[in-house]
């Protein structure tokens, strides 16, 4: 066992071992390979390929994402649990466009640790540095795997020093990579003084631990070779001169991130990866909440729902919430009081997602994602509790940066269309806004990709060709106050006005000035560019 870090010691057991976390990296990097891998060694799949194969599976049965693969993105995003050396790990599919990064912030609020996978022959990409910054945000301990090593990469100290400029972040060496392409045989673990070699005759085989006496044992020298050895005994020296030693309190604050060196096709490096994540990653972790933080071993459950997902299997039209369990126990069949509402809810379907195929959930612990099948009246940012009335804080809600109009094919199919945005509006996918005058909705998103994904999603999902076209408007704002006040401004501003799906009045335009103006003339309205979640 590695010597770990826990700034929790009074955590039932059962939470303690649980480890929630997602993997962040830039496409291509390797994370389905990795994740296969992880899925691999947690028992979850018998065969590494059944992830891949699985998703293409369902994503053919739902095939909403023919562009993902067109393009090589990975845009639905789910949880994966699985049992790993004593831990249960949770493992929360993060999308991997910068186009989705809505989808990936929520996301992000729902884990307590991420893995950055790197290419060792790119580096920090644009999008691992992304989404490096929105883990920032929230201080959160980021394990760090440099992929591809049986590749042409570049040097080790090289590639530790661009992460560390790049994203001011300390890196310390969890492993020591042994030759380079077709030369690397395997790495130096730096912490437990042991050689792992690669095999590469069979890329599911788990890797060789050679047990040795620290880098003057006779032994290793038996098996690498000597030119490569001496440039080990170098490049570690150094290392451990040069970079930090491990802090593992420094992980936990994320000033820190551990490397790990590896090649996740080979199935090498991963373990010890996994071993890291077991000890170096934190146990679930507080969750800020009004009116009083959650934590995790308070006897009463309660968890939020940080992101929704519609029609998953296209038969049921059902949408299932998915929810980060906050604190206590949970057990199927339990009430629980959805805070919004303040209405009780019988949970008796919920979701546990092994591997890529949903099982119920007899029982779930603080750190556990369990999915809930509804019909829509569970909403990004709900708490359910056992009757308190606790709202968490944190899930973000994004101001619409791009306004585009949608229409149906066939005009007679509008109460289709409209179906289909307000339930994507419920998923968070957009915002939709039904102006008072004319017909036709307008569709805000953050990133111009998302309107190709709606577009492709409403035509498969509900058989429904639209046309997404240049709107008059630019800019969108929720306008709240005194109902009066309220009235007579959209009265007044009647060609301005629209709602959205919650019937929440929104002012759009296309001028600044025009923002500027009703701020100037009616001071009791207050004027916002993004909605809170909670209501
Ligand atoms: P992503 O989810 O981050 O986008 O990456 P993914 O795992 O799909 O991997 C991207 C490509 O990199 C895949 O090749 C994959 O096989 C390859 N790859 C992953 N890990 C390693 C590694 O350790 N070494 C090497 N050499 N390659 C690796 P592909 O050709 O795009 O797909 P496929 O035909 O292999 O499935």
């Amino acid at each position: 066992m590695l010597d770990s870090a826990s700034n929790h010691p009074e955590l039932p057991p059962e939470i303690a071992r649980r480890r929630t976390f997602a993997i962040i990296s830039h496409p291509d990097a390797g994370k389905t390979t990795l994740t296969e891998k992880f899925l691999l060694y947690g028992g979850a799949i018998q065969m590494a390929g059944q992830v891949r194969a699985k998703g293409e599976a369902r994503r053919t049965r739902s095939d909403f994402m023919q562009m993902e693969k067109d393009r090589g993105i990975s845009v639905s995003a789910s949880a994966m649990s699985f049992d790993f050396s004593g831990f249960r790990f949770n493992l929360v599919d993060t999308p991997g466009h910068s186009d989705f990064s809505e989808d990936t912030y929520r996301t992000l609020t729902a884990v307590d640790a991420a893995v950055m996978v790197i290419d060792g022959a790119k580096g920090v990409e644009s999008q691992t540095q992304k989404l490096f910054e929105v883990c920032r945000l929230r201080d959160l301990p980021i394990l760090t795997f440099c992929n591809k090593m049986d590749r042409e990469s570049r040097d080790t100290f090289e590639i530790i020093d661009e992460i560390q400029q790049n994203l001011a972040i300390d890196v310390t060496p969890a492993s020591w990579p042994i030759g380079v392409g077709r030369e690397f045989i395997g790495c130096y673990d730096m912490l437990r003084d042991r050689l792992e070699l690669m095999d590469r005759a069979d890329r599911n085989k788990v890797a060789e631990s050679i047990e040795i006496n620290g880098l003057d044992d006779p032994k290793l020298a038996e098996h690498v070779p000597e030119h490569l050895l001496e440039q080990l005994l170098e490049e570690v020296e150094m290392a451990r001169e040069l970079l930090p030693a491990l802090d593992p309190q420094s992980v936990l604050e994320g000033h820190m991130t551990p490397i790990w060196f590896g090649s996740a096709i080979n199935s090498f490096g991963v373990k010890e990866l996994m071993d890291g994540i077991g000890a170096y990653g934190p146990e679930p972790q507080p969750q800020s909440a009004q009116p009083r933080q959650v934590a995790p071993e308070e006897k009463k459950v309660a968890g939020f729902v940080f992101k929704v997902q519609a029609n998953m299997d296209p038969k049921h039209r059902d949408r299932v919430a998915f929810v980060r369990m906050a604190s206590g126990h949970f057990k199927r069949g339990m009430k629980l009081t959805h805070v919004r509402t303040k209405k009780p809810m019988a949970i008796s379907n919920p979701v546990l997602f092994l591997a890529s195929d949903r099982e119920l959930a007899e029982e779930a612990w603080a750190g556990d994602i369990i999915g809930i099948p509804n019909h829509g009246q569970l909403r990004i940012g709900d708490t359910l509790t056992e009757g308190e009335e606790i709202r968490v804080t944190g899930i973000p809600s994004f101001a619409p940066e791009l306004l585009q109009g949608v229409r149906a094919g066939d005009p007679m199919k509008a109460k289709h269309l409209e179906k289909a945005l307000m339930q994507f509006a419920e998923e968070g996918a957009a915002k939709v806004f039904k102006p008072s005058i004319g017909s036709g909705f307008i569709v805000g998103v953050v990133g111009q990709l998302q309107f190709e994904v709606l577009a492709s999603r409403i035509e498969i999902e509900y058989g429904l060709p639209v046309r997404f076209e240049a709107s008059q408007f630019t800019s969108a704002r929720w306008v709240s106050g005194e109902r009066a006040a309220v009235d007579k401004f959209t009265n007044a501003n009647k060609q301005h006005i629209a709602h959205d799906h919650d019937g929440d009045v929104v002012y759009l335009t296309r001028l600044q000035w025009d923002i500027d103006r009703v701020v100037r003339d009616y001071p009791d309205l207050k004027l916002t560019a993004t909605k809170e979640m909670m209501v």
